[in-house]
């Protein structure tokens, strides 16, 4: 018959930095009293699935074990015995972490199932629970306390020091400008951080209309062929290059900056880009999120300038920033009237406080918005060119328009004499500008992080897509099928 042993436990660590120690199936000879050498066999790597470790204990035994799953998204790993001199037949176990939500710290969860000779059931449970599993529990905290996890020798997903290895990842690449297919994964190397920057494991992705932008080739100072695309993404410190203070290896961030790069799995970035992530948002939320939920931010609040009873127009007002806007600026007070090509995204920009949702694809929107409230004071347009004419139309006098993006085609130049009819404004801001400093940047966030928490800004709906299927992603934001975010995991 088979017997269980379950044995949980908190570690004071944050669960990037204890999922890095204990994914590495060769690593237990450094943090586990009863491991006295482990190797690898073959060529295989550690956290390749099907590698069988060979352990040799300090009490003389030996036991080989081959790695079954390895699941870095559930933080999970299953291994089997394959050979031992310990009569554990039959032995399958996993090891599940999970983040505690109050504070940096992590669950850890070790369970295994496993068949023993008559007689001797009592003797080899006390030895699995105690011996292996409650004596893990205390030296990996050993382990981590003294920084071992830092130090060691090959630990290539073990938080290295800047002496640190490069890591081999996936990354996605416009081979050349132009339509989705153009967008390919391949196997690429990230080195070492450099001076002030920090190397992190992204898990979520955020896709952004400039993705789009960029791999048509419409700014190419920012993209050329080849390069890679992505603004903003969310995971773990791996590791911190020199200079860098105040970010530890494990620590759980997001960042957006103003050089494309974030499609791939592992990326430096400098650390002046990052932000913390509060327990409460988890990675997908924060790729989803953070681009879009600051430019909310500085476009209702700085620019917009927007307040109680501000007729505020929103194209696209069930899109990724346009859900923000609207749950925003309705909390703010202001009326917020929202276009929308279908009936189904109407339902949901009126769920995230769009009061007068407007359904048109083919950009007739002006007399609809001049009839329901005599034009709008701000206009805050991603559409561009095809929505010009209307634009001009819709806006009250003294009004706002915002130009912010150009989903419906690049927008052609603006003539200053169209403003003067009715003393018209015109921006073209980019968020980048907004968060241009650490201060702006810690300051915005935390208002997107309190709004978030203070149910201001509902969770958006999320369109997940794995890293390798960017290009069907891409397609996907250019159908005008999607509603709220899209991500890419890694
Ligand atoms: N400047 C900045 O700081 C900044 C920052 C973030 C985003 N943006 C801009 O804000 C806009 C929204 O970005 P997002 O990432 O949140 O995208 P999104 O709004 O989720 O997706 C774009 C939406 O635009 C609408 N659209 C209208 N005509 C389209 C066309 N011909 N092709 C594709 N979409 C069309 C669609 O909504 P309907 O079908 O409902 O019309 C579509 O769902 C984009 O223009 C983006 O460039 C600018």
């Amino acid at each position: 018959m088979l017997q269980r042993v379950t044995r949980s436990t908190i570690i004071d660590a944050p669960i990037d930095r204890v999922w890095a120690v204990l994914r590495d199936f060769n690593s237990h000879d450094q943090w586990h009293d009863v491991v006295d050498q482990s190797r690898i066999e073959g060529d295989e790597s550690s956290a390749q699935v099907g590698c069988v470790r060979s352990f040799s204990l300090k009490d003389g035994n030996r036991i080989r074990e081959q790695l079954l799953t390895l699941d870095d998204r559930q933080y999970k790993s299953t291994y089997c015995i394959v050979e031992a001199t310990v009569p554990l037949e039959r032995y399958v176990a996993t090891v599940t972490l999970k983040p505690v939500t109050d504070g940096n710290r992590t669950f850890w969860h070790w369970e295994s199932t496993f068949a023993s000779p008559p007689g001797r059931e009592r003797e080899l449970h006390d030895m699995v629970a105690q011996g292996v599993y409650e004596a893990g529990f205390e030296n990996l905290r050993r382990h981590l306390r003294s920084g071992g996890d830092l130090h060691a020798p090959g630990a290539s997903h073990a938080v290295p020091m800047p002496t640190a290895l490069p890591v081999a990842t996936r990354c996605v690449t416009v081979r050349a400008y132009g339509e989705a297919d153009q967008l390919v994964a391949g196997d690429a190397e990230v080195a070492a951080p450099a001076d002030h920057e920090v190397r992190i494991r992204q898990r979520a992705i955020g896709v952004n209309f400039i993705d789009v932008y960029l791999r048509r080739g419409w700014i190419p100072p920012m993209l050329g062929p080849g390069g890679t695309p992505g603004m903003e993404a969310a995971g773990s410190v791996l590791d911190v290059g020199t200079g860098v203070t105040g970010w530890m290896p494990g620590d759980r961030v997001a960042y957006l900056g103003p050089a494309p790069g974030a499609y791939c799995g592992v990326r430096n970035v400098p650390a002046d880009w990052l932000v913390r992530l509060p327990a409460t948002v988890d990675d997908d939320t924060a790729a989803a999120l953070l681009l879009k939920g600051l430019t909310a931010d500085y476009l209702l609040r700085d620019l917009g300038r927007v307040q109680r009873g501000t007729r505020l127009l929103v194209h696209a007002a069930a899109g990724g920033v346009g859900l923000l806007v609207c749950a925003w600026a309705r909390r703010l007070g202001a009326i917020v009237i929202g276009t929308v090509s279908s009936e189904q995204k109407a339902l949901l920009a009126r769920a995230h406080g769009c009061e007068t949702v407007i359904v048109t694809r083919d950009y007739r929107f002006a007399d609809a918005v001049q009839r329901h409230c005599g034009g709008a004071d701000v206009v805050i347009d991603g559409l561009g060119d095809t929505a010009f004419d209307e634009n001009l139309a819709a806006l009250a006098l003294c009004g706002h328009w915002i130009s912010l993006g150009q989903a419906s085609g690049a927008l052609r130049k603006v003539d200053p004499e169209l403003l003067l009819h009715k003393s018209l404004s015109f921006s073209r801001p980019v968020v980048f500008h907004y968060v241009a400093t650490r201060a702006a940047l810690a300051e915005r966030a935390q208002r997107l992080w309190d709004a978030l928490a203070d149910g201001t800004l509902k969770r958006p709906p999320i369109e997940r897509h794995s890293l390798e299927a960017a290009a069907q992603a891409h397609e996907r934001l250019e159908s005008r099928r999607t509603s709220g975010a899209l991500v890419l995991l890694a």
